[in-house]
Order: structure tokens, then C-alpha cells, then sequence
């Protein structure tokens, strides 16, 4: 059997109650016990309602956040052992592409400085003077779509979908393994959902990508993943491959979020977007 990618073992998180302007707010037990394992080189899909926890996984995936028990494995190393150093590396590793590529640029920046600041957060890894950097993040643009001639322009000169392939050049930029991917299109017009997905399927292919999924669109997890789980309000509640759950759903938390599922049928590829 193929060693996992990452395991995640029995993650509990519970954020505790906090005195506010209101009154006192309640504990919330955000993961309850949440297990599972992604094999390298595959999309995993994590499918859930709103407030099922599917951020506070992958917050506690990069150690955002720390588990109020449970283990999570990378490669089979308990990163809440790993020495600052240690984790550093790792972190260069396992990247997240956000849900809207409005918010996650910083409009100050140039794309070259948003694509290198990886470069440089990791630069012991990575070893790249200012002239390096410069072509590694040219090298980017084009695996994502995009030209050198962007890379001194700021992120307002772009359209939603050209924003999210410079937030995929820039979660590419330290070489990782992992990518999270929370949300990654449905801050998108439809017309570029699936430009977008169709370019994470080829750089899964080119890079030998592994991809932890999170969304809410049943519709573009079929079409993306491997293997799919189903999370509802912080417990697993069915995992298997996508098929498998599309076509014989077993737990009416699936059967209704299938039932709720939009009919989106996802066109074939069209170059930039
Ligand atoms: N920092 C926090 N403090 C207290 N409660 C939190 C915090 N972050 C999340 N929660 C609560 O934990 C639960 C899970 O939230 P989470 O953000 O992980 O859900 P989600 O599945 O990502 O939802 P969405 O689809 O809306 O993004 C919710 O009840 C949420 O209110
Ligand atoms: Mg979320």
C-alpha cells in the first residue's frame, strides 16, 4: 500500500467560549473526531455545508491552528512535533489556494512581488537571488496561463479568473506537494469556473500535484476528484470514491446534498479566462 500523503487522525477542535459585546458565546466543537488519509499524486474532495468545518481542517492542516486532540501526518511525520525549522520546510510543501482571489492579493503589490514573496519566505530552501526569482515567477506565469509582460502589473489590472491562476502561480512558487485548494471557483463567473479547473487538472498532471479539494459544488468536485468525504457539522459522515458516492449515495446527508446540487455541467477547455 502507497504510504498517504497526509493523514489526519482523529482531529478534534473545539474553540472555546468567549465573552463578547452580546453576552457570552457558546463553545463550538468546530472538528469532532475527524479521520482520513490522502494518497499522493490524487484529488481528494471535502464536501459540506457551511460551518462544517471543512476551513477549520485546513487551518489546522497548516497549523493555523493547533488540534485540541488528534494527530495530523505529512508524509508520515506528526507536524505538531517538528522543531520551528523543521516545520518550516514543511510548510514550503503543502500551499492553499484561496476562495477569493479579491481579498488574497495584496493590491500594493506587483504579480512578480506577490509570486516571489514564497521565494523569499522560503529562500533557504529554494536558494534564489533577486534575478532567479525574477525567472522562476516569468516561469510561473506561463505554466498558469499568463505572460511575462504581467508580472509589473498590480492585481486590479486583472479579471477574476486571471487573479485566482496568479493565487495558483504563487502557491506553485515554493515547489509544494500539497495543495489545498478551499474554495478555489466559486467566487467565479461560471464562464471561468471550469478555465480554472481544467488548468489544476493539467498542473496535477505536469507537476504530479496532490490536491485536498474543499467546496460546497458537488457538480466541480465530480468533475476534479478521486475520492470524495463528506463532512457535516465537524463528523465525517461518508467517504469513498467519487463514483461510489455519486451514484450510490449511503447516508441522507449525501442524498440531500446531492439533491441540492445545481445541475452545472462543466464545458471542455478554452485557452485563458
Ligand atoms: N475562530 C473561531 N472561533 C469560534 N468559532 C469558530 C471559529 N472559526 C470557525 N468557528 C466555528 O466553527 C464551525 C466550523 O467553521 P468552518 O469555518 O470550519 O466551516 P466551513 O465548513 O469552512 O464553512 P463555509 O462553507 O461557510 O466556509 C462553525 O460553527 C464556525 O462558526
Ligand atoms: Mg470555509
Amino acid at each position: 500500500m502507497v504510504e498517504p500523503i497526509l493523514e489526519i487522525q482523529g482531529v478534534r477542535k473545539t474553540y472555546s467560549a468567549r465573552r463578547s459585546l452580546f453576552g457570552r458565546s457558546a463553545a463550538v466543537d468546530a472538528l469532532k473526531g475527524v479521520s482520513l488519509a490522502v494518497t499522493p499524486g490524487e484529488s481528494f474532495g471535502l464536501v459540506g455545508e457551511s460551518g462544517s468545518g471543512k476551513t477549520t481542517l485546513t487551518r489546522s492542516i497548516l497549523r493555523l491552528e493547533a488540534p485540541t486532540a488528534g494527530r495530523i501526518l505529512f508524509k508520515g511525520e506528526d507536524m505538531a512535533r517538528l522543531g520551528p525549522k523543521a516545520l518550516r520546510t514543511l510548510r514550503a510543501r503543502i500551499q492553499i489556494v484561496f476562495q477569493d482571489p479579491y481579498a488574497s492579493l495584496n493590491p500594493r503589490m506587483t504579480v512578480e512581488e506577490i509570486v516571489s514573496e514564497p521565494m523569499l519566505v522560503h529562500r533557504d530552501i529554494l536558494r534564489l537571488d533577486r534575478a532567479g526569482r525574477r525567472d522562476r515567477a516569468a516561469e510561473l506565469l506561463a505554466l498558469v496561463g499568463l505572460s511575462t509582460q504581467h508580472l509589473a502589473r498590480n492585481p486590479h489590472e486583472f479579471s477574476g479568473g486571471q487573479r485566482q491562476r496568479i493565487g495558483i502561480a504563487r502557491a506553485l512558487a515554493a515547489g509544494p506537494e500539497l495543495l489545498l485548494l478551499d474554495e478555489p471557483t466559486s467566487a467565479l463567473d461560471v464562464s471561468v469556473q471550469a478555465q480554472v479547473l481544467n488548468l489544476l487538472i493539467d498542473l496535477q498532471d505536469r507537476l504530479g500535484l496532490t490536491y485536498l479539494f474543499i467546496s460546497h459544488d458537488l457538480a466541480v468536485v465530480r468533475y476534479l476528484c478521486d475520492r470524495v468525504a463528506l463532512i457535516h457539522s465537524g463528523v465525517l459522515v461518508e467517504e469513498g470514491p467519487t463514483r461510489e458516492i455519486f451514484d450510490a449515495p449511503q447516508s441522507d446527508y449525501a442524498r440531500m446534498l446531492l439533491g441540492a446540487a445545481p445541475k452545472v455541467r462543466v464545458p471542455p477547455a478554452t485557452p485563458s479566462g
